[in-house]
């Protein structure tokens, strides 16, 4: 029988920043994937709550950047927050990339890397403090959740120093994407930061949005220039879209449709359909999570191609991906119990056209398919 993916982008996101998962592990998840036809997976490799991969030429980077102090225990909206004190720490060496990219090729499978900039970094301002807008403040990698005010110094020799760390990723990752973040960067810092002000005027830029831009088309330029393709959370369109970047749609379709407007690539990723860190059934009986209500028939009900497009612009949606946050998930078997069953809703959703999709029907095969997930020893969610 003849059989083709309807999507080229059939992936995953593994967040090893929040909780690190082990080369072991992260293969595991990639085989898993692998079974489910997907072909790629994207890892989160950074964060303001630890630095995750090897980058020779900035060292401290993971010695300094890869541990926090301690964890914030429980829901991170708890009052008073507690800690458990105890040093958390992790990192992949280039020999441990090296392995994962191998294993992942072997069964067809892409690993996207992705350095989340210029917000998200608070560990590696903690590592180098000349990155952030303001050196002489001590930053630490954060210990609890949620967002930091931390944003890298758009002057150039932080711009040059994300190169040279990008330089090494691409040595690593054989992608032709690389993630770039650009997610949730708040502009706190560059609003009252005289340097990062003047730097706004000397571009001739209107606002911090366009700094973002700016910093974030420095990646891009250098990527194209190494023969490679940037790729970006949705917030990348705010200031102006850089030539040819991709971009990756979390705030529902909107994103998405603004780049396939535009003429740009995009993955989606909403996360009302595929933030697998979210609620799958009733919270009063689920593990501590971080909100939300995504049980799999709504993941079965995810459209990967926003209703509405041109023919032109359905050439511009790549396909999907989930997301496995990690901040609640703090270990492998929480992290399968969080993807499966739904990577299997997805992983449908992906690969088969959207007619005929049937949630009745794919829930009777999903009662069969059980039974290989026990045969790999999945700790699958009970339901649907
Ligand atoms: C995201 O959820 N911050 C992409």
């Amino acid at each position: 029988m003849d059989d083709a993916p309807a999507f080229r982008w059939r992936g995953m996101m593994l967040d090893v920043a929040r909780h690190f998962f082990s080369v072991d592990e992260v293969c595991r998840m990639i085989e898993l994937f692998a079974r489910h036809k997907m072909n790629l997976v994207h890892l989160h490799l950074t964060d303001d709550q630890g630095w995750r991969v090897e980058i020779r030429r900035y060292p401290n980077l993971t010695a300094v950047g890869s541990i926090r102090r301690r964890t914030v225990i429980g829901q991170e909206s708890a009052r008073p927050k507690r800690y458990d004190e105890t040093p958390y720490g992790g990192f992949f060496t280039q020999a441990d990339i090296r392995k994962i990219v191998a294993f992942a090729a072997r069964r067809h499978m892409t690993i996207v890397p992705e350095i989340d900039m210029p917000g998200h970094m608070a560990a590696a301002i903690c590592a180098y403090p000349e990155l952030g807008n303001y050196p002489e403040n001590k930053v630490e990698v954060r210990d609890c959740w949620g967002i930091s005010y931390q944003i890298l110094s758009p002057r150039r020799s932080t711009i040059e120093f994300m190169q040279n760390v990008l330089e090494e990723i691409l040595e690593l990752f054989p992608s032709r994407f690389i993630h770039v973040g650009g997610d949730e960067a708040r502009k706190d810092e560059w609003q009252i930061c005289h340097e990062a002000q003047r730097i706004m005027a000397e571009q001739g830029l209107r606002n911090e949005q366009e700094l973002q831009s700016y910093f974030i088309g420095e990646m891009g330029r250098f990527l194209r220039s190494r023969g490679r393709r940037m790729i970006g959370w949705d917030e990348i369109l705010e200031g102006g879209l850089a030539e040819g970047a991709a971009v990756m749609s979390w705030h529902g379709e909107a994103g998405a449709v603004a780049a396939a407007g535009l003429g740009h690539d995009a993955v989606m990723a909403s996360k009302e359909f595929v933030y697998f860190d979210y609620f799958q059934a009733d919270p009063a009986h689920e593990p501590l999570g971080i909100g939300g209500d995504l049980p799999a028939e709504k993941v079965y009900r995810f459209h990967p191609l926003p209703k509405g497009l041109s023919e032109e612009e359905k050439t511009h949606i790549l396909g999907g991906q989930a997301q496995l946050w990690s901040e609640y998930i703090p270990n492998l078997s929480h992290l399968e119990y969080m993807a499966f069953p739904r990577a299997c809703a997805l992983a449908e959703k992906l690969w088969s056209p959207e007619e005929g999709a049937d949630f009745v029907d794919f829930k009777r095969r999903l009662d069969c398919h059980r039974a290989r997930l026990a045969v790999m020893k999945v700790h699958a969610h009970p339901l649907p």
